[in-house]
């Protein structure tokens, strides 16, 4: 067979301006160009050591049990319902967006017997609806998504949401994927019990050592399991083996990922986690009166709209497929289109991490504007940017 002739690597250059990954800092980058050492050297234990204080400090927690999980967001996600959910538990997930369906098939998948709280895509939870569905169905865990990456929605009233599920005895499991570092999350006064994120979003990291934190409570829990975790890899109870006092072998950690997350949770704890929080607020803010601005009309009603991740309607008419791909090949911008339902109906704009600043905000406006005019629709690009400039100044 003849050798393939593989071109040197160029990937064009990219304003990331999507659902994830985010625009990943310099320094991130530098960080995963280190030299590699052992996940066993003594060098490397005290780098462990050192993220899980960052991620301690970046969720807002406590819970010695805080780790990057090696894979991208969907094996922390695994991680917390594969060890958490034992066969025959009832577990009941959110139908507002495509990753509470995903969170439903991880469920499953562990054993459980799935149940939903009704919510249409693009509304959050209703207390009231999680109240009659935790009084229904009585379930061990209860699941939601703080940020929902398909719709733009930002969960609000988590405490409520904890505080009932805690009465009815389920643990509560979180998705903040899309939040941590970037918006609002109060692991240890929202009382929430598992939470996971992923680096490729507000982090600005590159995806494959994804966090994860849980309450001594819940990993009380994991380790009263009847039966083990369906899953050897990314069982609770054998990474204590390594993430714990032990430091033994489980499994080679992604050393590279380690240090880019390392320096990506650094630069967060350097901006502040509150100053960062206020800054996706701000950035993001202005890219919402922007988009509001030209003509067009986000999807999230403004009471849960959320910072990191924009869904705006398409105009009437207009191809919503030609215009990310117009955006992206003549641009060099990507955002995306919808999921699901949504699907040719929304432009998703992420504004997350690094990728969340002043400029990137001004030209998305301007490109993005153009384009949706050359395609015929009727937008005001100059009072766009105005309404921005505005809001930023
Ligand atoms: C809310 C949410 N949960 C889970 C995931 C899964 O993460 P990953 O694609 O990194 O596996 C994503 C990814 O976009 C997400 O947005």
């Amino acid at each position: 067979m003849l050798a393939p002739q593989t071109p040197a690597l160029e990937p064009p250059d990219r304003l990331l301006l999507g659902p994830g990954p985010s625009d990943v800092h310099p320094r991130v980058l530098r960080a995963m160009n280190s030299p590699l050492v052992g996940h066993l050297d003594p060098a490397f234990l005290a780098i462990m050591n050192e993220v899980q204080d960052l991620l301690r400090y970046t969720f807002r927690t406590g819970n010695r049990w805080t780790i990057p999980v090696s894979g991208t967001g969907s094996a922390a996600m695994e991680a917390a319902f594969a060890n958490l959910v034992e066969p025959g538990d009832r577990v009941l997930v959110p139908s507002n967006g495509y990753f509470g369906d995903r969170m439903d098939s991880m469920a499953r998948r562990a054993g459980g017997e799935v149940v939903r709280v009704a919510a249409p895509w693009g509304r959050p939870l209703d207390p009231e609806d999680v109240r009659t569905a935790l009084e229904a169905h009585r379930p061990a865990v209860f699941a939601f998504v703080h940020a929902e990456t398909s719709t733009g929605v930002l969960q609000p009233d988590v405490s409520a949401l904890t505080s009932m599920a805690h009465e009815a005895g389920a643990l509560v499991i979180a998705d903040a994927v899309t939040s941590l570092g970037g918006v609002e999350l109060e692991v240890d006064a929202w009382k929430l019990d598992v939470v996971y994120s992923g680096a490729q979003k507000c982090l600005s990291c590159p995806p494959g050592a994804s966090p994860l934190t849980l309450t001594d409570g819940a990993f009380e829990r994991i380790r009263r399991r009847r039966e083990p975790a369906r899953s050897w890899y990314l069982d609770i109870g054998l990474l204590e083996g390594y993430w714990g006092n032990e430091r033994s072998y489980h499994h080679t950690a992604p050393i590279s990922n380690i240090y880019a997350l390392r320096e990506a949770l650094r630069l967060v704890a350097e901006e502040g986690i509150e100053e960062r929080w206020r800054r996706h607020r701000r950035v993001a803010g202005a890219l919402k009166s922007g988009l509001t601005a030209m003509g067009l009309v986000m999807l999230a009603d403004d009471a849960w709209w959320l910072p990191s991740l924009n869904a705006v309607r398409v105009p009437e008419g207009v191809d919503a497929k030609r215009v990310t791909t117009r955006l992206l090949t003549e641009h060099g911008i990507e955002i995306a289109g919808g999921l699901g339902d949504l699907t040719g109906r929304i432009f998703r704009i992420g504004c997350m991490g690094h990728a969340c600043r002043p400029g990137n905000v001004l030209r998305v406006l301007a490109t993005l504007g153009a384009v949706l005019r050359s395609e015929g629709a009727a937008v005001d690009v100059a009072a766009a940017l105005a309404a921005a400039a505005k809001a930023l100044d």
